[in-house]
């Protein structure tokens, strides 16, 4: 996994700044995402996860500006920083024109989206959907060079050559969401949007396609945000990973700091819920109750009703989110107001591991607040 920021090389090359996404207008509009801030460092993985209905499919539309109708930004920007030597130069995409748009999706920001593999045109060969995508952002490629460049991405993601004639019928659901990951990587992007890019596949396909995606990155440099209601998946494969719940990210944190000391009920609700690829076995626990109607969303935290941990406080207002109450938290955010109370409950209150000294950091709580 790659080394956290402080080297340019890992300066932050997507931000997400208070996004803000609704689905229709006025009282009855669906407040999809909330105020949510993301950043995607050079040669990391960011993974986002969450239930079903969180939004995260919504803030990946909203952040290159894919979003169908009825979906509206109300608020936000989006900083696309092209260039490592150049760090302070940032284009905003929700303020970009549609020509700057044009250039920059797929050739700097590519997506892969959600059922990519039903995405493919059925009446196109694999050669020429590859050999078009290339033609229209690289017009003076000759035709031999886009083919050969099809053939060498093809390779890429491990199908071979010979398959290049191929329909989209003719190939497994393995093979087509491969196919859509040498689409998205046909321009050499510095981004790559990955939106639950397995899960209509089988375990073993899936975890095939997770490894292809962490070697790619590794031999081509390219940073992924990798979306997925899969906390397990992202815990081997994410440098650092954010929780959304109910359109809001609740908490964000380095994948093994927030695998061994979740710092927001939720989160430690989600890992409880899935089966652990190390350590001992545990007991599974569901979460109970169901997400909150977004089209009517509380106050207060809307983890509320389900939270164990819930205080008065909770239900009135929502917390913001901040550096917890730890010594070393560095990259860790979270919202939730027991960070503001004089002691956490023992579930949250694990320590962690220094990231220098490797000494486990005792947790003083109470005095929350740090930079984000
Ligand atoms: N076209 C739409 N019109 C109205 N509401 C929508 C639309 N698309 C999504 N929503 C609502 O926005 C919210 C977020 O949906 P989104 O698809 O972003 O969630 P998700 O986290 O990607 O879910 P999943 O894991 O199922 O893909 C949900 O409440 C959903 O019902
Ligand atoms: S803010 Fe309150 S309700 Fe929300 S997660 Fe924290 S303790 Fe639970
Ligand atoms: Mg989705």
């Amino acid at each position: 996994m790659s080394a956290g920021p402080g080297n340019p090389a890992n300066a932050p090359v997507l931000e997400i700044r208070g996004l803000c996404v609704d689905y229709g207008r006025g009282a009855t509009a669906t407040r999809a995402v909330i105020d949510a801030d993301l950043t995607l460092h050079r040669g990391e993985v960011l993974g986002l996860a969450g239930e079903s209905g969180s939004g995260k499919s919504t803030l990946a539309y909203g952040a290159t500006r894919l979003l169908r109708q009825p979906g509206i930004i109300t608020g936000g920007r989006v900083l696309f920083r092209p260039s490592a030597e150049s760090p302070d130069f940032a284009i905003d995409i929700l303020d970009a024109s549609p020509q700057t748009l044009r250039g920059l999706r797929w050739r700097d920001v590519a997506i892969v989206f959600q059922s990519a593999m039903n995405s493919l045109n059925p009446v196109l060969s694999v050669q020429a959907q590859l050999t078009d995508t290339v033609a229209a952002h690289l017009p003076q490629s000759t035709k031999s060079e886009r083919r050969e460049h099809a053939a060498g991405l093809l390779k890429l993601v491990g199908i071979s050559e010979d398959r290049l004639r191929s329909f989209p019928h003719e190939l497994s659901g393995g093979m087509k969401q491969r196919v859509m990951i040498a689409l998205a990587l046909a321009l050499d992007p510095q981004v790559v949007i990955m939106d639950e890019p397995t899960t209509a596949l089988d375990v073993v396909t899936q975890r095939q396609i997770v490894e292809q995606v962490i070697r790619l990155r590794e031999e081509l440099g390219f940073s992924v945000l990798f979306i997925t209601h899969d906390l397990s998946l992202l815990i081997e494969m994410a440098d650092v990973i954010a929780i959304m719940y109910a359109g809001r990210i609740v908490e964000s944190a380095p994948a093994q700091r927030l695998f061994r000391a979740p710092r927001h009920p939720y989160t430690a609700a989600l890992l409880d819920s899935f089966p652990s690829l190390h350590g001992k076995p545990k007991m599974l626990a569901g979460i109970p109750g169901s997400p909150p109607d977004m089209r009517n969303l509380p106050p207060g935290c809307p983890f509320a009703p389900r939270c164990r941990y819930a205080l008065p406080r909770c239900v009135e207002q929502y917390p913001a989110i901040t550096s917890p109450a730890i010594a070393s938290a560095a990259r860790r955010l979270v919202a939730c107001w027991l960070h503001e109370e004089r002691e956490l409950p023992a579930g949250l209150a694990v320590p962690e591991p220094d990231d220098e000294t490797g000494t486990p950091v005792p947790v003083v709580p109470g005095s929350s607040g740090g930079a984000r």
